[in-house]
């Protein structure tokens, strides 16, 4: 097991980008103007405030409890691979979802979380941190922890870090999408599901048309939670064909 980046003892360098604000923030003024709108909206933003009360770890949670609600994607015992996973919120909704945690009576199942941050470990799911996805040596070593299971769902909610040049940062998003997609493709059991998170943009239709050679049905999906000014949405494959298309 020593394979598997269990980083328990990291403090400063955990992934805390999804911070759940308690108080009011003190001294504004002296913030660069992107970080006082920041600070403001994660004040006025309902879904920072349910994920305290529910106790996610952060409100990227209610994305995936939506997708699961409306379209039943999880299954208890299922297999499920979270890429860019950290903080943790989907891993702690998929754990739940497929009763990774044996919690519940019934089928377990189990969830492998990876992301290039360290994050805190998820009871119930098996963490790979500070795991650069994209690389071959990781996907390596995630089939490896994975002992030749296949996944029922492959999700990615990975994301770089924003440019703020709109076109940039959709074709770097986009690379990572493909990336998760290419292992997906190799790694989804027959009928599997594959979700992931791109922003809108001149590659989203291409996308979607390499989705559909490998997939039954693709649809695009904009959760609740999902911000209005964000061009963020979700493609949601589903009943894997194989990867014999033609
Ligand atoms: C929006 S956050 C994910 C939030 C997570 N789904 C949750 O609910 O807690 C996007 C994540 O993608 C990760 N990421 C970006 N590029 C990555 C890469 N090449 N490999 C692994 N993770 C990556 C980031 O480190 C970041 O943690």
């Amino acid at each position: 097991m020593n394979s598997l980046r269990q980083n328990v003892s990291l403090t400063r360098s955990v992934h805390v980008a999804c911070t759940l604000l308690k108080e009011t923030p003190r001294n504004l003024k002296h913030k660069k103007h992107s970080s006082q709108q920041w600070l403001v909206r994660q004040l006025r933003d309902p879904y920072v405030e349910k994920a305290k009360q529910e106790r996610y770890r952060c409100r990227s949670a209610f994305k995936l409890l939506e997708i699961q609600e409306r379209f039943n994607i999880f299954k208890p015992g299922q297999v499920v691979v979270d890429c860019g996973a950290a903080p943790g919120s989907w891993t702690e909704v998929a754990v739940n979802a497929i009763n990774a945690s044996g919690k519940k009576d019934g089928s377990v199942g189990k969830v492998f979380a990876v992301d290039k941050l360290p994050f805190y470990p998820v009871e119930g799911a098996v963490v790979l941190s500070g795991m650069d996805f994209t690389s071959a040596s990781t996907q390596e070593e995630l089939r490896k922890t994975m002992q030749d299971d296949k996944a029922d769902v492959v999700l990615s909610d990975m994301a770089p870090n924003a440019s703020g040049v709109r076109e940039i940062d959709h074709d770097n998003i986009i690379m990572l999408a493909y990336s998760a997609m290419k292992f997906a493709l190799q790694m989804n059991k027959p009928d599997g599901t594959f979700v992931v998170k791109i922003w809108d943009g001149r590659k989203t239709q291409q996308l979607e048309q390499d989705m559909l050679r490998f997939y039954n049905r693709v649809r695009i999906v904009r959760p609740n939670a999902t911000r209005d000014e964000s061009t963020e949405m979700f493609f949601l494959a589903r009943d894997f064909k194989g990867l014999k298309t033609r």
